[in-house]
This record gives C-alpha cells, sequence and structure tokens, in this order.
C-alpha cells in the first residue's frame, strides 16, 4: 500500500522520520541518554584492533559512512569493499577480528559469500540487516536489526538511513569501551542523533524546490556529485540513486578529487551537486565547487543558512538545511539527493519503483 504516495519510494523517503526513530530507539536507551546495544557482543570492542566490513550498492555507502564514524569516534581502523571484489581477494585475517556485514535483504549473494569467507578466517561476525529472516542474519554470530520496515522501492532509501542509524550507535559504544569518548561524549553524540528524525522532517520540506530543480537536471546527460568526509559517501549515494530510477549518467566524487580527473567534464551542460554543510571541511569543499563554478558548471549546493551565506551568489540552487552536529549530517543530507533522484525519475517518467534491468535483491554473482 503507497498510503498517498504515488510511489513506494516517495512513501518510504517520507518514513524515514519515523523508521529511524524506531532503529534509534532499538539501540539507545532514551531515559539515560546513552548508547544500548540490543544484546551482548561475544567480543570486546576494547580488545579489537580492526573492523572489516563489507556490502554492495548502498549498503556499502552506508558501510563507508561507518568507516569513518568508527576511525574518527573510536578510532578503530576500517577496511572496507564491496562485497563482490571482497570475497575473491583472499584477504589475510587476524583471527579474532570483528568482520560487519550490511543488507538490507539479507539475501545479497556477494555479502553472504564475504561474512562465509570471514567466518572461516575465524572472524567475529556481525551483520545489520533489514529482513530478520534472511540467510546473512541467520549465519551471524550476531545480527542487529533496522527496523525500516518492508521496502519495495528498488532503490534502497529508508534501509540506509536505518544502517545508519545501527552504524552510528554501534561506533559510539565502541568509541565509549575503548576510552576514546567520555559519557559526556557520548550524551552529545546520542543527543543529536535523537534529534535527526526532527531534522529530517525539515529536510523533506525541501521537496517543492526540489521538485523544480529535478526539470532542469532532467535535461542533463550526466551530474557530477560532491561531498568530503562523512558526505562524500552521501555523494556517492546520490549518483548511485540517480542513476538507478532516472538512468542519467552520475558520478559521486570525492571533492579533493576533482582536479584529478573529473573537472575535465566540467562545462555549463553539467549540473554538480555539492554536498557541503558548514563543518570542518566547508571551506576545502566550497574551494572545490568554486573551482566548478569557474569552469561554467551548474552548481547546486546543499549546505545550512550558514554555508548558504559564505557560498554567496555562485551556486544556481541552493537548498538550505538546518543546522546540525556533524556526526548526523549524513543521515539527514540523504534525504533531499533521494528526492532529487526521485523528482528528476518522476518528472522523466520512468518506472521508478521498478527500474529496467535492476532486482530488489541480487542473489547470484
Ligand atoms: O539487500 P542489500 O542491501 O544487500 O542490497 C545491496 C544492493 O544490491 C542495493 O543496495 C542496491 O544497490 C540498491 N538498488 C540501491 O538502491
Amino acid at each position: 500500500d503507497k498510503g498517498n504516495h504515488r510511489h513506494f519510494m516517495a512513501k518510504e523517503i517520507y518514513e524515514q522520520p519515523e523508521v529511524v526513530s524506531h532503529t534509534l530507539a532499538h539501540y539507545i536507551d532514551m531515559s539515560e541518554g546513552l548508547v544500548r546495544l540490543p544484546g551482548d557482543l561475544p567480543f570486546d570492542l576494547a580488545d579489537l584492533k580492526r573492523i572489516t566490513i563489507c556490502a554492495c550498492g548502498t549498503a556499502y555507502y552506508a558501510g563507508l559512512v561507518g568507516k569513518y564514524w568508527f576511525e574518527k569516534y573510536a578510532r578503530l581502523p576500517v577496511d572496507i569493499d564491496v562485497a563482490s571484489e571482497f570475497r575473491y581477494r583472499e584477504v589475510p585475517l587476524e583471527p579474532g577480528g570483528l568482520a560487519i556485514f550490511i543488507s538490507q535483504s539479507g539475501e545479497t549473494a556477494d555479502t553472504l559469500a564475504s561474512l562465509r569467507y570471514c567466518s572461516s578466517e575465524g572472524q567475529h561476525i556481525l551483520s545489520i540487516v533489514n529482513v530478520q529472516e534472511s540467510s546473512i542474519a541467520r549465519e551471524s554470530e550476531t545480527s542487529f536489526p533496522t527496523l525500516a520496515g518492508p521496502e519495495i522501492g528498488v532503490a534502497s532509501t529508508k534501509a540506509f538511513t536505518c544502517q545508519l542509524a545501527a552504524l552510528a550507535c554501534l561506533a559510539v559504544a565502541a568509541g565509549r569501551q575503548r576510552g576514546v569518548l567520555a559519557e559526556d561524549d557520548e550524551r552529545k553524540l546520542v543527543q543529536a542523533l535523537i534529534e535527526v528524525p526532527r531534522l529530517m522532517s525539515q529536510a523533506l520540506k525541501l521537496e517543492p524546490r526540489i521538485e523544480a530543480l529535478a526539470k532542469e537536471l532532467s535535461r542533463a546527460r550526466d551530474v557530477l556529485y560532491l561531498g568530503r568526509g562523512l558526505n562524500f559517501p552521501i555523494a556517492l549515494e546520490g549518483a548511485l540513486k540517480l542513476k538507478e530510477i532516472s538512468y542519467i549518467h552520475a558520478e559521486g566524487y570525492a571533492a579533493g578529487e576533482l582536479k584529478h580527473g573529473p573537472i575535465a567534464l566540467i562545462d555549463e551542460e553539467v549540473p554538480v551537486i555539492v554536498v557541503a554543510p558548514s563543518d570542518t571541511l566547508f571551506e576545502k569543499t566550497i574551494s572545490n565547487m568554486q573551482e566548478v563554478a569557474a569552469r561554467g558548471g551548474r552548481i547546486v549546493l546543499l549546505t545550512d543558512a550558514e554555508g548558504a551565506q559564505a557560498a554567496g551568489d555562485q551556486p544556481f540552487e541552493t537548498l538550505v538545511l538546518p543546522q546540525m552536529y556533524q556526526f548526523v549530517q549524513p543521515l539527514v543530507y540523504a534525504l533531499p539527493v533521494q528526492l532529487i533522484a526521485y523528482h528528476t525519475a518522476v518528472f522523466m517518467g520512468t518506472d521508478v519503483d521498478q527500474p529496467r534491468n535492476l532486482a530488489k535483491s541480487v542473489t547470484v554473482e
């Protein structure tokens, strides 16, 4: 049932404040304002030397955000790869390490094969899955749920932000147990997470602006997405969403990579979507944006009020999101990039929920 929405994808985008709030409630002790993981882990987060993360597609991008979080907030090195590469890399792993598998369906063939490999190499296996009766959930030592509810649209939306919610809590728990975060730091991060559903609802109010912008984007042949740090995976995810459902060629890049190649593509015909909240990396990303502007690129800037002011009138369109803690930015900035892809596809008349050539769950290699 699509409710009042035209597509499942729209319904699922709009469900995010609610389902993310459910997922957070599963990992946070709301009365204490601290993380409380569901169930004991069969290993000690304090003893880990490194983490391996494996997933595919959108779930891989969630893992990439997780990597930044584990490294920054828990000082834990993370090796991450797409499962189709990982499974054949013959990665040497030290027994007793932790391997995390992220999957909406829990049935992705490459992710499951990577899980089995890690299991045979003596890793602790933790999965973050949406379908709890799935193979990946069953074969894991510990399986943490994302409480997104059934996701029907082939393009993943709410499963992604719920994966982020679970990973954020796990990273905070790790940071605390490893003595990187003090109780006060944990409280601040948890408070920032608790505010995410409200911030998401605010971000969804950008929809009319995004709808107007989508008309413009639908004429593009190529679209570039740029971001840094925690927002780099959001640039990748934005590009994946756009190509999946609108069939417009899109690439996500770490903003700093621009000069190493993709800048050659920039002309008046190429919209460049820059994900740049005002944070510690803002200045750097904005200087990349200026390089795009100098070559006539049409910039769409996703930022907050402070960022919008600093960026001036160079962008062709600025979407202003609420101000928020850096830690939670990817959870909230995911929504406008989903809406951009959605409205571009709707405008072009493609089959949004069942895009050509794609399956919801990739159970063969
Ligand atoms: O079910 P999974 O999360 O394991 O699926 C992984 C990918 O196949 C999936 O995220 C895919 O990239 C989506 N179509 C993205 O929208």
